[in-house]
Parts: structure tokens; C-alpha cells; sequence
């Protein structure tokens, strides 16, 4: 019975040349079958009829590819990982449209009763159960291998502190039983990589359950997470390729630089943060995982950031300059400029942005007194300005008001 609705639903579906010859089969009773399918498509047939579908379908493929030129999916497969769309009798369909074609046959015997069926219960997804590391080891032993030298290989075996850390692989990657029966189905197992069939939110979700607190107080609706980073972007827990943090890349830096590119092309200006050279790296301003400070600044404000490492810049002074108490940024690029000290702009340029109302730097404009004009003024040569206001971020003489000393 089943094997003659299958022989006719592959003529519905057009599938090949080959089925319209076999075509001359006698055709099925079509009430008959379709009422066969509706049970089908309803959700009501047993593992034992659906592997019996599976061995036919497989049969009437062979050698038949779909649109897009893979194999024909698994019809068990299909089954179970339709999305359960609660009430609805009708199992939702696949994503492509002959499937959906398929779906519209269920619907047929129900329109002509007009009763409404009574809402069933979901049909329940197959219980899953952890497996063991010993299990996943069997076929996936170089992985096994390398993750079994990470911080986690070591507090989940030697020390689990909780049920879920002695579940080892399982604790991240979710129980693993459906998966060990059919590998070749991905949206069994969570998993990180880029062929994932897990949503981003899940894949985070299995991370934070550990991770939650902390650096990550702020992760959710950060500028990260609301343009769909993954833990995984950005750290990958299957081996150490970095010193600190198991990061995805073999530094804090080069991880970043996978998707920051014109970061990476600032920190090799003229003059720049010794960043590329080691001296510190990314997450020494910046808190990847979120924060209140836009953009994604590790502390309360700009300055609050560069007194961590400058803290001579912090005062107090007698005499502060303005515009340094307000933001560094007033005149220097965090990341590196073309122009020396990181300044966005050279001097005498960079305060006469401010300072070009009245008194001798209103007077020094001209182009004139430039280095290379006709009347050089040694006000405005080399270190400019500052050749008598050194002491720019602030002064504490009792005549340092202009910051001379
Ligand atoms: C019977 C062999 C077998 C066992 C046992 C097994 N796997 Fe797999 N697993 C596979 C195969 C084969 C694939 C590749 C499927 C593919 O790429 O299409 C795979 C894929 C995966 C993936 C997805 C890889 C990716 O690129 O996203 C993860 C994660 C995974 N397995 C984890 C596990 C874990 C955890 C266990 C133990 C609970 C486990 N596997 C047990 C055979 C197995
Ligand atoms: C701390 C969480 C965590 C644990 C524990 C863990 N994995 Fe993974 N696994 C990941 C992440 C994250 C990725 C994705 C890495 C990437 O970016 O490719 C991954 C990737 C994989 C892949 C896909 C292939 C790859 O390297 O990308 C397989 C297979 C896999 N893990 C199997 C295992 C097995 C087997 C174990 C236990 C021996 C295990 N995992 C333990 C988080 C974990
Ligand atoms: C079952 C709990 C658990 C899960 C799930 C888990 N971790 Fe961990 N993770 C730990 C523990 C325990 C440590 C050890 C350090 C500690 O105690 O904080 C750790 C450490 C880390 C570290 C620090 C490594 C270092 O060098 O200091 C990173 C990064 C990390 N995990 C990332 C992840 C990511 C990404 C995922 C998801 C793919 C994940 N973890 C899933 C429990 C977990
Ligand atoms: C944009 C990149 C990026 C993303 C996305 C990211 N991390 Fe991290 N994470 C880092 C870097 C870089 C470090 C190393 C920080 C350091 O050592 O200074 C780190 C450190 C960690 C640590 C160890 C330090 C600590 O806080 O205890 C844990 C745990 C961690 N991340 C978990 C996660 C989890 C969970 C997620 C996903 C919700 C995640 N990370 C997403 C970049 C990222
Ligand atoms: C997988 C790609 C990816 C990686 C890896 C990545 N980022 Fe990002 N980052 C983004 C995206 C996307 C944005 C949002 C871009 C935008 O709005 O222009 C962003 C934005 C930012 C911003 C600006 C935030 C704001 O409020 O404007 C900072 C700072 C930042 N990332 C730092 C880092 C650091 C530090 C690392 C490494 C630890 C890192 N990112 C790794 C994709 C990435
Ligand atoms: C010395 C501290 C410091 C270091 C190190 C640093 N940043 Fe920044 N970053 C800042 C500050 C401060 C801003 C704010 C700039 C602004 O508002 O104009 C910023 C801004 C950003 C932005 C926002 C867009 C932009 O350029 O204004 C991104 C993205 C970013 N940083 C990524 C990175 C990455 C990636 C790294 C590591 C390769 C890094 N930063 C290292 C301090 C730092
Ligand atoms: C993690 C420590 C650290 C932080 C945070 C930091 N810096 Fe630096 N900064 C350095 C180091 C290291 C140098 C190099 C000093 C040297 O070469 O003698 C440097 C050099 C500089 C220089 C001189 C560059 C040159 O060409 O001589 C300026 C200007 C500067 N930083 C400004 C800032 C500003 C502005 C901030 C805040 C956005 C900041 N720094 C945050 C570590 C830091
Ligand atoms: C009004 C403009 C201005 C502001 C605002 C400013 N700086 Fe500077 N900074 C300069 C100039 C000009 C130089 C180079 C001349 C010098 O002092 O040798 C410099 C040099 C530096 C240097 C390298 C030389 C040294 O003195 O160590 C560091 C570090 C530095 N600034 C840090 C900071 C920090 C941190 C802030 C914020 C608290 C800041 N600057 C705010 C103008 C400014
Ligand atoms: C972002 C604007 C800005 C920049 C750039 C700037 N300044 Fe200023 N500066 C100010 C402000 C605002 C004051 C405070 C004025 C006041 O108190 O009347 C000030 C005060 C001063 C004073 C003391 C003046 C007085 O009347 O007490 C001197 C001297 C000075 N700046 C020199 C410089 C030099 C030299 C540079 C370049 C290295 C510079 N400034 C860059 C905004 C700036
Ligand atoms: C040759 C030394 C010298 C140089 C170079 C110099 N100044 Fe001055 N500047 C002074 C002295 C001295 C005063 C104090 C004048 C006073 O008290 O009447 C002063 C005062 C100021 C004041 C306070 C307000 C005013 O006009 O009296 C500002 C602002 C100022 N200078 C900015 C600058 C800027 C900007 C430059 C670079 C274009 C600069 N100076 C270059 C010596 C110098």
C-alpha cells in the first residue's frame, strides 16, 4: 500500500523521467492514498512505518537529486526536525516547496467533516541522553585528543565542581545519544562551527550557562551580540592556540583583527599604541563581552581607561588644561596616527583648533612663519607650542597657569 502511494506521490511531485516510467504501474486508488498520507503528514506513523518509508523513498531516489543537486533528505530526518507548530495537525513542512505541495494533501480528507480535530499534544522529540566522552572519543578522536590539554579538559575531569562539568564533551556540546545514531543529522547535536544547524542564541546560551556573570554582566544587547557574534567568533575551546583565554587565533589581537581590519591598519601607523609589538593588546581598553561604555570601553570614561596605564596624566594638578581633563581624545588618536605622540593633528595646527582668537596665537596663522616660509618663527617650528607650554596635560608650579613649567 505504502509502496503504491509512494510510487504515485513521486509522480505528484515530478520528480524524474524515471518515475513517469514506471508510470505504467495500475494507478492507486488516490482516496485511498491520500488518506494514507494525511496520516503520514499528521504525524501518527510509528518508527518501525517510518524506516519502511525511508528504505522506499531511498529506493525511488536513487541516483536523484534535489534542485540544489544534493541527495534527497531523509524523510525520518525531515520528521523530526520540522519545527513543531503547536495545534496545527499538520506537521510543518520542510523548507522546500515540494514538501510543502505534500503537506497540502493532508489537508484534503479534513475539509470535507469541517470538524475541527482536538488540539493534540506535540509530538515529543526524542528523549536525549548523555553518552560519555568515551563515546564521542570512538569517532572523534582527534578532536578528543586536542581538547583534552584546554582549562576545561582539566577542571571537567580531575575536579568537576558540578553535574553538568563531569558530562564533559556533552557539557557544551549537549546530549549526545540522537547524534551517536545518526551523525550524518547535525541538527542533533549543539554545535559552534561554522556548518552549525544551532541558532547563535543557543549556541551562547550553552556557554553562559557557566559563564553568565563576570566580564559578561553586559554581553546581552551589546554591539557584539546584537550583530550575532558567537562565543565561538571569537573564542574556540577544542584546543590552546593562545596563552590566555582560549581565543580562536593564537592572540587576543588577531582574534579581534578577523573582522576589525581597519583597527588593525591604524595600529601600523607612523605612531601607534605598541600593540602589533605586544606591549598590550585589545582587551586592555576594551571589554569585548559588553559594557556601559560606548565603545565597549573597559572603564567609565576615555580617561579612566588611559590612567590605568598613564597614570601620571591622571593628576591632580594645580593647573589643569581643559581639554585633558576632559578627553584624551581632544587630541590624540587611541589607536595610532599619522602624526607624532598619536596627536589627530600636528602642531602648531592641533591648538590652534581652540586657541586662534587673540594673544600670539592668533598672530602665529600665517603661513609666513611656517617652517619653510619667509619669516620662520621659532614658535612654530619642531615641538612648536610647546616649546614653552611643555607641560601640556597639566602643571603643578605656582607659575605653571600656562603651562610653561
Ligand atoms: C558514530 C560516530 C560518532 C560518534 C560516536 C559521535 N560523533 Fe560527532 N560526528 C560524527 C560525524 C560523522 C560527524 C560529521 C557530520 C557532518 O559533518 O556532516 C559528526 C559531527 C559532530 C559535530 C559537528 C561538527 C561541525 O562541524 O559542526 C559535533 C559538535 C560532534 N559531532 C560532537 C560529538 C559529540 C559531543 C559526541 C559524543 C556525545 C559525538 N560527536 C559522537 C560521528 C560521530
Ligand atoms: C567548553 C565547551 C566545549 C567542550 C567541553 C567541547 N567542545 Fe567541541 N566544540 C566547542 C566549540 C565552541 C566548537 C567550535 C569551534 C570552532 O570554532 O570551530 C567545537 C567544535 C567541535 C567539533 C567540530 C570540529 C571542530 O573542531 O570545529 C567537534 C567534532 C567537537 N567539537 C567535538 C567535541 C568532543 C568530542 C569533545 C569532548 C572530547 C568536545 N567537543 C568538547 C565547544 C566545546
Ligand atoms: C559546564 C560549565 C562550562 C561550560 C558549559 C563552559 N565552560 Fe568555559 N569554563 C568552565 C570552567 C569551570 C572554567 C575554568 C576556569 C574557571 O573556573 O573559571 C572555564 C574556563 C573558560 C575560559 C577561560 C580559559 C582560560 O584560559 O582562562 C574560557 C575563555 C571559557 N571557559 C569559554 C567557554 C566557552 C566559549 C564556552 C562555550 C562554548 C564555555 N566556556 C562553556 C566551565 C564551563
Ligand atoms: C569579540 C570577541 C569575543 C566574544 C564574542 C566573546 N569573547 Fe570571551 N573573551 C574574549 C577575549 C579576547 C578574552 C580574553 C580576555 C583577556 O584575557 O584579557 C575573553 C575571555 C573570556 C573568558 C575568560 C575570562 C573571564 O571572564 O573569566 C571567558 C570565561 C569568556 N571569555 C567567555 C565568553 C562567552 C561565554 C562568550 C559568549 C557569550 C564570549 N566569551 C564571547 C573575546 C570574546
Ligand atoms: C566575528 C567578527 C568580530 C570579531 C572577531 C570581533 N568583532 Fe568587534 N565588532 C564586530 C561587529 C560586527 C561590530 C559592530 C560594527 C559596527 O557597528 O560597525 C563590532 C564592534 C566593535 C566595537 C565598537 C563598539 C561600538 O559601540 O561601536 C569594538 C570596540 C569592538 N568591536 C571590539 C572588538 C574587540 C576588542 C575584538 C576582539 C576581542 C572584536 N571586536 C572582535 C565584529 C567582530
Ligand atoms: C589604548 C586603548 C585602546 C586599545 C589598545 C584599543 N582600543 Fe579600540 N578604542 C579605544 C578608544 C578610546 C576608542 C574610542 C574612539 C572614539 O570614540 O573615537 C576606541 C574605538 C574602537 C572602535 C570603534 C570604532 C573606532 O575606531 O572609533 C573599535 C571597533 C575598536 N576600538 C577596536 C579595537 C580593536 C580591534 C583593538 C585591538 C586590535 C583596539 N580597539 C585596541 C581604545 C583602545
Ligand atoms: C595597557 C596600558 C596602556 C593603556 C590603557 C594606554 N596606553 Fe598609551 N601607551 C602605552 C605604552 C606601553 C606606550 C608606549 C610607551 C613607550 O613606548 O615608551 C604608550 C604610549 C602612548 C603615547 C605616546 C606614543 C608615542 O608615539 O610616543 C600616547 C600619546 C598614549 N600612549 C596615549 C594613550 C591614550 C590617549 C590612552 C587612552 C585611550 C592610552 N594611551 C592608554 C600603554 C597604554
Ligand atoms: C590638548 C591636547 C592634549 C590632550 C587633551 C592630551 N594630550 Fe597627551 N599629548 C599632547 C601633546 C601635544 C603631546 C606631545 C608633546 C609632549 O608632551 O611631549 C602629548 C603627549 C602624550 C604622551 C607621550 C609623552 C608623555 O608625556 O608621556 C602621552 C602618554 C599622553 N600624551 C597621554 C595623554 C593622556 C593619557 C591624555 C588624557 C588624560 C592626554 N594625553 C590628553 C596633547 C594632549
Ligand atoms: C580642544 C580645545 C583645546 C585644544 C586642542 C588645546 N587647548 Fe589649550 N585650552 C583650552 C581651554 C578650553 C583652555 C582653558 C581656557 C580658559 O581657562 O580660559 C585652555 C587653556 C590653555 C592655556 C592657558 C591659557 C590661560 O589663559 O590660562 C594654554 C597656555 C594652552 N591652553 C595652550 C595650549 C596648547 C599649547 C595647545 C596645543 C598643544 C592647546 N592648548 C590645545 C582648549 C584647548
Ligand atoms: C616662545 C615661547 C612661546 C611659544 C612658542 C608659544 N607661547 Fe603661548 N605663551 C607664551 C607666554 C610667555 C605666555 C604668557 C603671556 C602672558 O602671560 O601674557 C603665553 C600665553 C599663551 C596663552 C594664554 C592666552 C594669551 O594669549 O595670553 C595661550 C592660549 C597660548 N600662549 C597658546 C599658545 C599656542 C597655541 C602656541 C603655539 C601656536 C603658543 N602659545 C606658543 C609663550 C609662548
Amino acid at each position: 500500500m505504502i509502496r503504491r502511494a509512494l510510487l504515485g506521490l513521486s509522480l505528484v511531485l515530478g520528480l524524474v523521467g524515471a518515475a513517469q516510467a514506471q508510470g505504467a504501474d495500475p494507478s492507486p486508488d488516490p482516496a485511498a492514498w491520500r488518506a494514507e498520507m494525511a496520516r503520514i503528514h499528521a504525524g501518527t506513523v510509528d518508527a518501525e512505518a517510518l524506516a519502511r518509508i525511508d528504505t522506499d523513498l531511498a529506493h525511488t531516489h536513487q541516483g536523484v537529486l534535489t534542485d540544489a543537486g544534493a541527495p534527497y533528505p531523509s524523510l525520518k530526518a525531515a520528521q523530526f526536525t520540522a519545527p513543531a507548530a503547536a495545534p496545527a495537525p499538520v506537521p510543518a513542512p520542510a523548507t522546500t516547496a515540494k514538501w510543502t505541495r505534500l503537506a497540502s494533501y493532508a489537508e484534503a480528507p479534513k475539509a470535507e467533516p469541517a470538524k475541527p480535530e482536538p488540539a493534540k499534544p506535540e509530538p515529543a522529540r526524542p528523549q536525549r541522553t548523555y553518552v560519555g566522552r568515551e563515546t564521542c572519543e570512538t569517532c572523534h578522536q582527534q578532536e578528543a585528543t586536542n581538547w583534552a590539554h584546554t582549562v576545561h579538559a582539566k577542571v571537567f575531569q580531575q575536579n568537576p565542581r558540578t553535574e553538568l562539568q563531569a558530562q564533559n564533551c556533552e557539557a557544551c556540546h549537549g546530549p549526545g545519544s540522537a547524534h551517536v545514531e545518526d551523525p550524518s543529522d547535525l541538527t542533533t547535536i549543539i554545535s559552534f562551527s561554522k556548518k552549525s544547524k544551532t541558532p547563535i542564541a543557543e549556541q551562547n546560551g550553552q556557554c553562559l550557562g557557566c559563564h553568565a556573570g563576570g566580564q559578561r554582566i553586559f554581553w546581552h544587547d551589546s554591539v557584539h551580540d546584537s550583530n550575532q557574534l558567537g562565543c565561538a567568533d571569537c573564542h574556540n575551546p577544542m584546543t590552546t592556540f593562545g596563552s590566555r583565554g582560549l581565543t580562536a587565533r593564537e592572540s587576543i589581537n588577531e582574534t579581534c583583527f578577523q573582522c576589525h581590519k581597519a583597527q588593525h591598519a591604524e595600529f601600523a601607523r607612523r605612531s601607534h599604541m605598541p600593540l602589533l609589538e605586544g606591549k598590550l593588546s585589545c582587551t586592555d581598553c576594551h571589554n569585548p563581552h559588553g559594557s556601559t561604555t560606548a565603545p565597549l570601553l573597559k572603564a567609565d570614561s576615555v580617561n579612566e581607561v588611559c590612567f590605568t596605564c598613564h597614570a601620571d596624566k591622571r593628576g591632580p594638578f594645580l593647573f589643569e588644561h581643559a581639554p585633558v581633563r576632559e578627553s584624551c581624545l581632544n587630541c590624540h588618536s587611541p589607536h595610532g596616527s599619522n602624526f607624532e605622540n598619536l596627536l589627530n593633528a600636528p602642531r602648531p595646527v592641533l591648538c590652534q583648533q581652540c586657541h586662534s582668537q587673540d594673544g600670539h596665537p592668533g598672530s602665529l596663522l600665517t603661513a609666513g612663519n611656517m617652517a619653510r616660509g619667509p619669516m620662520p618663527d621659532p614658535r612654530l617650528i619642531a615641538t612648536s607650542c610647546q616649546t614653552c607650554h611643555v607641560n601640556i596635560h597639566g602643571s603643578n608650579s605656582p607659575s605653571g597657569a600656562r603651562f610653561e613649567r
